[in-house]
């Protein structure tokens, strides 16, 4: 059988044309989920463009697994103010997912690295890897509805990393109205490094989202599907699917902002 690859694979989970689109026709995978006769029948409807709103009925496959968010943070640095960055771990089951987030979850696993090497940060650091991003954002929003409200306002500034090293790069920051100095920051390092950066808005699609709805200041880099990368959500979307300039510079660029808060929040609105 022939079926539609499924983006969220949550059980009754409706989807409709901007997700199956006639853009997406030439993605019709083996999957057994969808009737081949299903599927070539939406085939000349959403090449006309007509918008179907398809519910997926895929209970009888899905299956429940327990999954968890990886964190960890600095033992030293005042616990009260914490610097938060977040990539998530998961990938669609099309592919590998090492763009999508494979290069995040490595930027913070270089900063980590890098961090671990000073110790004289004055406020704390802490790495969270998030579970099942691309089912609904379910790791980072569990976390984020699971802080009492005293340790939400602990968290000084969450950065998301989600696609950082698409093999056609644009550099795309996009910020809450409080992020201040924060997108400034990797808004002067790429710029200083002669990227051309330009901002996007909050679409909800990434694990922000959580911290969006807490009112925590936040940046994000991104750096774009589409025509910036041919294999998003598919199977090459595999290591030579990483633009390594672009990853390079913004695993400078989020470590030059985060050593900068971790030493001072002076421009970031309380
Ligand atoms: N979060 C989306 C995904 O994992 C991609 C994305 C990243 C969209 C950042 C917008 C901003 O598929
Ligand atoms: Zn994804
Ligand atoms: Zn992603
Ligand atoms: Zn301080």
């Amino acid at each position: 059988a022939l079926g539609v690859i499924l983006y969220n694979q949550i059980p009754g989970t409706v989807i409709s044309t901007p997700t199956l689109g006639a853009e997406n026709i030439g993605l019709l995978i083996p999957t057994g989920i969808i009737p081949l006769e299903v599927a070539t029948a939406w085939i000349p409807r959403l090449a006309a463009g007509e918008t179907l709103t398809v519910k997926l009925l895929v209970d009888a496959i899905a299956e429940e697994r327990e999954t968890w968010n990886v964190i960890s943070e600095t033992k030293a640095g005042d616990p009260d103010k914490v610097i938060m960055l977040g990539a998530h771990l998961d990938s669609v089951l099309a592919g590998p997912g090492i763009n999508d987030d494979g290069s995040g979850t490595a930027a913070l696993l270089e900063l980590m690295g890098s961090v671990k090497k000073y110790r004289g940060f004055p406020h704390k650091i802490r790495f969270a890897w998030w579970a099942a991003e691309e089912a609904g954002l379910i790791g980072s929003t569990y976390y984020a509805e699971h802080l009492s409200e005293a340790e939400a306002d602990k968290i000084k500034f969450y950065f998301n990393y989600d696609m950082i090293g698409s093999p056609y790069p644009k550099f795309e920051i996009s910020k809450s109205d409080n992020s201040g100095v924060g997108s400034e920051l990797l808004d002067n390092f790429l710029t200083a490094a002669g990227k051309n950066v330009t901002y996007g808005e909050f679409d909800g699609r990434s694990d922000y989202v959580g911290f969006s709805e807490l009112g925590i200041p936040i940046a994000t880099l991104f750096t774009g599907e589409g025509e910036n990368d041919p294999c998003y959500h598919q199977a090459c979307d595999n290591l030579d699917n990483i633009n390594w300039d672009a990853i390079t510079i913004n695993t400078k660029a989020a470590a030059n902002a985060l050593g900068t808060l971790a030493l001072s929040l002076d421009g970031v609105p309380a």
